[in-house]
């Protein structure tokens, strides 16, 4: 059986009082143990909201890293640094970096093996715009990411890889892919990772979906084959839509 994973992305929201309040009531009704919870806060909660989960079954994980263990970067953080507040997931390749942020498939890359050489996960985020979709190109655009980020990763190493598909007109715009589009997606990505480190590993491979995920429409996405799970950005900022979506998922 494939893992199961529904993570929330915070984004940039949550002072520490916030991301404690929030995190002491999604500890508390909590009630499903088939899906692995994580939790992605802003870097300046992670210590705290660490603290909160820490012996609870939900993981800590963080929204970006930078791919240098230590030195002159101002203004990043290192995977390091993350590891030692017990992060295991980080999501990495955001189109939100991408966009904003100018990050480039050769950074991702990096970050992608900077977060798995520290033993930790990447969440690698892919997905196409609505006017690559319109051209037609969603398979090339996906493809050429996949391909870029997961460059130089290793068959054992691509176990601990999680994905997500988020098609970037679905992100904070209340239109959600359908679950066959998103279905049909996950289907050629799961493809695409059998190629890249054999069957045996690619199945494993958890992909989530991500884009306007709602307590409404998470059961019809996550009953798809492909579908192993949810990263849920706006929805997962309050505890009620965010246990919402843990419990109706499939
Ligand atoms: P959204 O964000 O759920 O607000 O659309 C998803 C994401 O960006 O991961």
């Amino acid at each position: 059986m494939r893992e199961r994973i529904i993570a929330g992305n915070w984004k940039m929201n949550k002072t520490v009082p916030e991301a404690l309040e929030l995190i002491e009531t999604i500890k508390y009704e909590l009630s499903r143990d088939d899906y692995k919870i994580v939790v992605c806060p802003p870097f300046t909660a992670l210590y705290s909201v660490g603290g909160a989960v820490s012996g609870t079954p939900i993981a800590l994980g963080a929204q970006n890293v930078f791919w240098e263990d230590r030195g002159a970067f101002t203004g990043e953080i290192s995977p390091v640094m993350l590891a030692d507040l017990g992060v295991e997931f980080v999501i990495v390749g955001h189109s939100e970096r991408r966009r904003y942020f100018g990050e480039t498939d050769e950074m991702i890359n990096r970050k992608v093996r900077a977060v798995l050489a520290h033993k930790m996960r990447p969440i690698l985020c892919v997905g196409e715009t609505l006017e690559q979709r319109e051209a037609g190109k969603t398979i090339d655009v996906v493809t050429h990411q996949l391909r870029e980020a997961l460059k130089g990763v290793s068959e054992s190493e691509a176990k601990r890889l999680v994905i997500a598909y988020e098609p970037v007109w679905a992100i904070g715009t209340g239109r959600t892919a359908t679950p066959l589009q998103a279905q049909a997606a996950h289907a050629f990505i799961r493809e695409e990772l059998n190629l890249m480190f054999g069957k045996e590993v690619g199945d494993q491979i958890p992909i989530l979906y991500g884009g306007s995920v709602k307590p409404d429409n998470v059961a019809d996405l996550t009953g798809m084959p492909d579908v192993d799970g949810a990263l849920v950005g706006g929805a997962s900022l309050k505890a009620e839509s965010f246990i919402g979506i843990i419990e109706n998922a499939q």
